[in-house]
């Protein structure tokens, strides 16, 4: 099985934080610091300094910086800092993802990615921290109806599964996680179809890789490049896979790729500004 290359995509440095807004596939160049909107062709959305992840808003988007939670509203063009965090030097916010309810979960990595520097954190009304010692926060994502929040730190190579509370949106307990080590690369993003299986992107490991509710590896959906870093169900019938993928130190990479899967997806859930 192999994804398609979207030939109008522009090469970004680490393209990521693919999502299915309203017919539009908005993602990121992290390093380059810009938001993407894509639908038939590629436009910049915005500009900024680094941009790590954006996730939907009632009426737009909330995207993340170094150090802080931003609003673009979408008609107006205009920013607002929801959040800023007190950050070390060394690390910056990564990928975030909200749940059903609207709260938004981002974490932060090692800009060097060796030390445990990193957290998750929950932003509702305010911070607070869910998860410490990370070094790569990655791949948020919940099973609603089975009530479980999956996680990735990178480096530890293991898809990381809680038991979650979806009336009050907190963890409850880690169970025993998926362990990814023996497949190629480490995980990076990854999203759920509809009958709770998760598809994992593997950074440095040339593709996605489907793993049941059991945690059994099902498929591998191969990407031409080497480091892929996430993905999304689009299109009407939410059956369509779209890959984000990053440049490798030979310069290939980074484009957007596309795969019909068989079993459709789940909508991304928004941010809701709770009070
Ligand atoms: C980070 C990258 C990192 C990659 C692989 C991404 O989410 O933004 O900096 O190299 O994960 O771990
Ligand atoms: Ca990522």
């Amino acid at each position: 099985m192999k994804a398609k290359l979207i030939r109008s995509s522009p090469q970004l440095k680490l393209g990521e934080s693919p999502v299915w807004i309203d017919g539009v596939l908005y993602y990121v160049d992290i390093l380059g610091g810009k938001i993407y909107a894509y639908n038939g062709s590629v436009r910049v959305l915005y500009s900024g300094d680094v941009i790590p992840f954006i996730v939907p808003c009632s009426d737009g988007i909330v995207f993340g910086t170094r150090d802080s939670i931003r609003h673009l509203s979408l008609d107006k063009m205009i920013v607002e800092t929801l959040f800023t965090v007190n950050l070390p030097g060394n690390v910056r916010f990564n990928d975030g993802k909200c749940d059903k309810n609207g709260f938004l979960f981002a974490g932060t990595m090692d800009i060097n990615e060796t030390s445990p520097s990193g957290k998750l954190y929950r932003f509702g009304t305010r911070e607070e921290t869910v998860l410490n010692d990370i070094t790569i926060s990655n791949g948020t994502i919940w099973d609603f109806e089975r009530k479980i929040m999956y996680y990735i730190d990178s480096p530890r190579r293991k898809i990381r599964v809680f038991d979650y509370d979806t009336d009050k949106s907190m963890i409850i307990s880690e169970k025993q996680g998926i362990d990814v080590s023996s497949f190629a690369g480490v995980p990076d993003g990854m999203t759920i179809d509809s009958e709770g299986n998760l598809y994992v992107a593997f950074y440095g490991g040339n593709g996605i890789i489907k793993f049941n509710v059991e945690g059994d590896a099902m498929k591998k959906i191969f990407v031409g490049v080497k480091n892929v870093t996430s993905c999304i169900f689009g299109d009407d019938d939410l059956k369509t896979i779209y890959i984000t993928t990053a440049s490798d130190k030979n310069g290939n990479g980074g484009h957007l790729y596309r795969f019909k899967n068989d079993v459709p997806g789940v909508e991304s859930s928004s941010f809701k500004f709770i009070s």
